[in-house]
């Protein structure tokens, strides 16, 4: 079996690395397929129906599956991720078309303008310095009007995620149209907490590469993301939970203030 450099476990793009997951078009096109269920996008839609927004920016939108299926109802969405691939993935699906893609890290946001900025899938635990979180949520601030939303969500440290990030709990082979059977599994890598790293591979059994793609994300407490988000200027409306992950995500929504009377 053929491995890639370890180097090639992250890529630089769009000024900024990359997880190979998101950033080599091999493993792009597979995120969809190894991860087809998301229903947890549903609250996100729910929300934005909730909020009343009719523009959405969607940060670290990846293969865009939220950014498209708001698309699809109407809402003008501008989606931004610095992984081309991922972009790639996204820009082939139905209501692509109505979409502003965004080749762009988080600073792109501060030149949009929205009601309404969603991270779905965990954005926010990318951030691992303090310096680059509060640029991000700066960034965002920018983008929102008075009145504007920051609805995201982050894993509950408490609940030790990645304690199941490993071979025998994240193992699975999928066969994926097109590509064959691709086969993933977790390692994690390190726990020195906030920061916690795990490496992810990927077998193609068509043609026996094993590629692979080495993450770190930061988890925040609760009190950390609300201090961070008062910092930012942000007012914390709610903290609610993951209606598909019960009790292991927090979904903060956070306002920029009262709108103008
Ligand atoms: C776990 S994926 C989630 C993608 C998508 N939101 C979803 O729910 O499927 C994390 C995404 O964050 C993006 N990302 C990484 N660094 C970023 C940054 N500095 N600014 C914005 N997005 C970033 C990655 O490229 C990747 O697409």
């Amino acid at each position: 079996m053929r491995s890639v450099p370890a180097a090639r476990t992250r890529v630089r793009q769009s000024g900024r690395v990359v997880d190979a997951l998101f950033a080599r078009p091999r493993l792009a096109e597979v995120y969809d397929p190894l991860d087809p269920d998301r229903a947890d996008l549903d609250a996100y839609v729910a929300m934005v129906e909730e909020f009343g927004a009719a523009s959405v920016v969607d940060l670290g939108c990846g293969t865009g599956t939220l950014a498209c299926r708001l698309a699809a109802r109407g809402i003008s969405v501008v989606g931004v991720d610095p992984a081309a691939a991922s972009l790639a993935v996204a820009r082939r699906k139905p209501a692509a078309e109505k979409i502003r893609w965004v080749h762009g890290d988080a600073s792109a946001a501060a030149g949009l303008d929205a009601d309404l900025v969603t991270m779905t899938g965990n954005v926010a635990q990318v951030f691992v310095d303090d310096e680059e979180w509060h640029a991000t949520l700066e960034a965002i601030r920018a983008a929102l009007g008075l009145g504007g939303r920051l609805v995201f969500e982050t894993r509950d440290p408490a609940r030790r995620a990645w304690e199941e990030w490993n071979r025998a709990a994240t193992w699975q082979r999928v066969d994926v149209p097109g590509v064959g059977e691709v086969e993933s599994w977790i390692d994690l890598t390190e726990v020195t907490l906030p920061l916690v790293s795990f490496r992810t591979r990927f077998v193609f059994h068509a043609d026996g590469a094993t590629l692979t793609s080495d993450s770190t994300l930061r988890f925040r407490d609760r009190t950390e993301v609300a201090a961070s988000l008062t910092e930012a200027g942000f007012v914390i409306e709610d903290v609610r939970d993951a209606p598909d992950r019960p009790g292991r995500e927090m979904v903060f929504v956070a306002t920029t203030g009262l709108p103008p009377p």
